[in-house]
């Protein structure tokens, strides 16, 4: 599982034609390598889309907490509103934008939730106060104040002045196994470079095409 915080800064993929990749897993790490450099904030940042019962789609950005041939990981509630429509459509779509870049990545896949020990390793690597926050929050439920928050914060954190913060049975991560991943970077007059790769299943070769902008 590659951390996004230690990340090393390796010779770009694509310093040359990326649409030569013929896999896409050492491009996006190269992609988001470079984004790490020139992004002014969160080059992690992605926007997750899900479905609700209804079909609506529904998407906000979440924090790409790591990623390797398996997936693309995040962690957020079990019961939030996402957390909610993955449980009942457990499919996803995933978009990086990197503007400083003028390049994006479309990611679509079936989603897993990742395992306890995986979470919990997570977790304990967040600081204290988010630790508390996510003990707090009733994530994407009505919030009748800030006050009322900053109060529930306050009893979590008495509860946890000495000793660690446990990670809160509500919370946990979920991973996008992707079976499309699309390339896509600017290029004058809206001439794009954009390539697909696809497979059928995870573990099975991928294809590559290269589309019109
Ligand atoms: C840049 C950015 C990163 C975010 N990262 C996360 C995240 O990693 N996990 C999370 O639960 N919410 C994150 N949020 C908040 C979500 O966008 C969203 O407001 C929240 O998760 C509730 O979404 P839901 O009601 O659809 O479940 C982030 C927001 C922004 C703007």
């Amino acid at each position: 599982m590659t951390d996004t915080t230690s990340i090393k800064h390796q010779t770009p993929l694509t310093s040359g034609d990326f649409t030569a990749a013929d896999e896409p897993f050492a491009l996006f790490e190269a992609w988001l390598n470079e984004a790490i450099k020139s992004e002014p904030n969160d080059p992690n940042a992605m926007a997750l889309a899900t479905v609700d019962p209804d079909g609506l789609p529904d998407v906000r950005m979440v924090l790409m907490k790591g990623f390797d041939t398996e997936g693309f990981v995040f962690y957020s509630h079990i019961a939030s509103q996402k957390g909610r429509e993955l449980a009942a459509n457990p499919k996803a779509a995933l978009l990086f934008h990197w503007k400083s870049l003028r390049r994006q990545v479309r990611i679509r896949g079936n989603v897993t939730p990742v395992t306890d020990a995986e979470a919990d390793a997570y977790f304990a690597t967040r600081p204290k106060q988010a630790q508390i926050g996510a003990w707090a929050s009733k994530q994407s439920q009505e919030l009748e104040s800030r006050f009322a928050f900053e109060q529930a914060i306050a009893k979590v954190a008495a509860r946890h002045v000495i000793g660690d913060v446990p990670r809160p049975p509500g919370w946990s991560g979920w991973r996008i196994t992707p079976s499309r991943i699309e390339f896509w970077h600017d290029r004058p007059f809206r001439l794009h470079d954009r390539i697909e790769f696809r497979r059928d299943a995870a573990g099975q070769p991928w294809s590559k095409t290269r589309m019109y902008p």
